[in-house]
């Protein structure tokens, strides 16, 4: 039952869902966070995303999970406290919990109390033995981690999906920087990056034919809509995703198709016919690009794996 859990309330300062908006349209180019995507609606859409057959990353990240358990497990030792940062499906805990050797807790961190209670709940209820210690916090900070009831030898920080790669440098340093905290001084992260490859494969799992990326896109003018009050037209923008290759990056864009105002909070913000604004980047990463990012964060890869093509890699991070 979820009402049982231990959960632990850091009280994370709200977003400023408005001053963000108000922000991000002031600037010049146009920007809004991407953070704002995951309504739940948004969340159910990035879900399908995974599941369409140009969306590689979920499926490759899977199956590493479950090939490589051993090799993972080896690496950490027994009696570790896993602590997720966000809490998605749940598929790819559920492979690291099994595959570890008797892991002591979980702790899921999330700012959202609904998301951290129905995901802390369902792994409750599957794994008996793993005590499940919820924290409601802002992952981007150093986090206290709650006590076991059994002593755990280690702490290992698992932050999966690339969604590092959704940060930008400056944010994805000091976000590395918080996690050398949180592990302590044994500790491990292990942490799922997509990587550098054919450009027309990236750009491809970012443009699905069935346009489910494109709705999820979208989706984050309608949360806008009723969220701030803001009147986007939805029909009015287009999702345009594309490969910066100087960057290694996806930049994901909304393309205004006509002149057109829109209001927010009372204040009005043209958009030329043609002009483009940014909602998300999504880095990939050569081994130099991600080693020099850890350093720079005071961290070391000390495990490195990739699927057989090289597509997506998962770095156990220590301390340097
Ligand atoms: C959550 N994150 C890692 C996804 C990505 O691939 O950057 C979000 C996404 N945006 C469009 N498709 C998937």
């Amino acid at each position: 039952m979820t009402t049982d859990l231990k959960l632990t309330d850091l009280h994370p300062s709200a977003d400023d869902i408005a001053g963000d908006v108000l922000r991000g349209l002031s600037s010049s180019p146009k920007r809004l966070p991407s953070k704002y995507f995951y309504d739940q609606r948004g969340s159910e859409l990035f879900e399908a995303i995974t599941r369409q057959p140009e969306y590689y990353p979920t499926r490759l990240e899977l199956a590493m999970l479950a090939d490589l358990g051993p090799a993972i497990a080896a690496a950490i030792g027994p009696r570790a406290h896993v602590v997720e940062y966000g809490s998605g499906s749940g598929r790819k805990t559920r492979l690291l919990l099994d595959a570890l050797d008797d892991p002591v807790a979980y702790t899921p961190i999330e700012i959202s109390r609904s998301a951290l209670t129905a995901s802390a709940g369902r792994l409750d209820r599957e794994f008996g033995d793993v005590e499940v210690l919820p924290v409601l916090a802002d992952f981007t900070q150093a986090v206290p981690l709650p006590q076991p009831s059994r002593a755990a030898a280690s702490a290992l920080v698992f932050f999966p999906g690339s969604t590092l790669g959704n940060f930008s440098r400056d944010e994805s340093v000091r976000l590395l920087a918080a996690m050398r905290d949180t592990m302590g001084e044994n500790g491990a992260a292990l942490v799922g990056i997509d990587l550098e490859k054919d450009p027309a494969i990236i750009e491809a799992a970012y443009n699905d034919a069935a346009g489910v990326t494109a709705e999820f896109t979208l989706n984050l003018l309608r949360r806008l809509n009723r969220d701030v009050g803001s009147d986007f037209d939805l029909a009015a923008f287009a999702h345009r995703a594309r490969y910066v290759a100087a960057e290694g990056r996806i930049v994901t864009t909304l393309e205004s198709l006509r002149d057109q105002v829109v209001t927010v909070d009372g204040r009005a913000f043209a958009f030329a016919r043609g002009e483009e604004m940014h909602v998300e980047q999504s880095q990939k990463y050569s081994d130099a690009r991600f080693d020099a990012l850890a350093a720079e964060a005071g961290l070391r890869v000390a495990g490195r794996w990739n699927d057989g093509d090289d597509w997506f890699g998962l770095r156990l991070l220590r301390r340097a």
